[in-house]
């Protein structure tokens, strides 16, 4: 009986599938989709990944949304995810019917939101974001002249704001794992280790992007870690990236920033319960079976489509 990667591995090359992966997924996953042609990256390299892939299906190893957005950019293609069940909770704080009715009361704002959202509302709204392209597009559109409507991420809408100093509306989302991230206990770990580098995703709250030497996506803190002189670094997002991190700089030392202190409920939880759900055996049955595969209202993918392609033409 081969290993299931062999098996994984057979049941790509026989549906001309890919593998594209999150940074946050396991690093079983993570290596496989190399090895097979695929990818792993951020959410805005995956979606461009997809598009321009010439594979017929798409399996996607992250979160729903990142599944959707791979369907939306790539209507003709199949696109699997490994369980329909991981979503975010950025995603789930902003259903259609509310987000709908803010921006109705709001005409004179451009919609712009971040990619963890589901397809309706990224149909919704004039713009798509990723947190490695958000600071750039505010920026563009300030100079436009443009009051913004921002939604869902209230930490990444307040950190976009500070920096652009744009005229934003935030919606009061927040990602679970990063909101636990806690600033009085990483300015004591910094204490005990005074020349490591603090590198923090900006889902995180205010508090503790004041502490960061680098705020950025996850791309963005890899680079971090293989490029600055700093030995030491003090991680503030999912620990699903150490394993990317350890490869760029594998004689560095990494260290998971504290998620303990006044009101947290747990001592080091920094990984995402759905990107969790992802492993080899349901990236093999979802092969097998078909199974959880993505369907998009066409209106809908239509509409998205709009405001996300006009992102990765943007960044081109
Ligand atoms: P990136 O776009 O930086 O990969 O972030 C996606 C995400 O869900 C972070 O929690
Ligand atoms: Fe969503 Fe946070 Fe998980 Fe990213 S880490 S997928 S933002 S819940």
């Amino acid at each position: 009986m081969s290993s299931i990667t062999d098996q994984i591995k057979a049941e790509l090359t026989a549906n001309n599938a890919v593998l594209v992966a999150h940074y946050y997924v396991s690093s079983e996953l993570q290596t496989l989709a190399e090895a097979t042609g695929g990818i792993v990256s951020d959410s805005l390299e995956m979606a461009r990944f997809g598009q321009n892939s010439d594979a017929d299906t798409i399996v996607v190893a992250g979160v729903k949304f990142m599944g959707e957005t791979a369907k939306i950019l790539s209507p003709e293609k199949t696109v699997l995810v490994l369980d329909t069940e991981a979503t975010c909770s950025l995603d789930e704080d902003c259903p259609i019917d509310e987000f709908s009715k803010f921006c109705d009361q709001h005409p004179e704002r451009t919609v712009v939101v971040y990619a963890n959202t589901s397809a309706e509302v990224k149909a919704r709204a004039d713009w798509v974001v990723t947190s490695g392209s958000a600071l750039k597009v505010i920026e563009h559109l300030k100079n436009q002249g443009k009051k913004i409507l921002w939604a869902p991420d209230k930490h990444l809408g307040n950190y976009v704001q500070q920096e652009t100093g744009a005229d934003m509306l935030l919606w009061q989302g927040s990602c679970v794992v990063h909101e636990r991230f806690k600033a009085d206990a990483l300015a004591n770990l910094k204490a005990y280790h005074p020349d490591a580098a603090i590198l923090v995703h900006p889902e995180s709250p205010q508090s503790v992007v004041d502490l960061a030497d680098v705020v950025g996506s996850t791309t963005a803190l890899i680079n971090a870690v293989r490029d600055r002189d700093e030995q030491v670094f003090i991680v503030a997002t999912d620990n699903g990236i150490f394993h990317k991190m350890r490869e760029v700089a594998p004689h560095k030392t990494l260290i998971e920033a504290p998620t303990a202190g006044v009101g947290a409920d747990c001592v080091s939880c920094a990984h995402c319960e759905w990107m969790a759900m992802n492993n080899l055996e349901n990236c093999l049955n979802t092969l097998k079976t078909g199974n959880n595969e993505i369907k998009i209202d066409a209106s809908v993918n239509h509409q998205a489509q709009n405001s996300i392609q006009k992102l990765l033409d943007f960044t081109a």
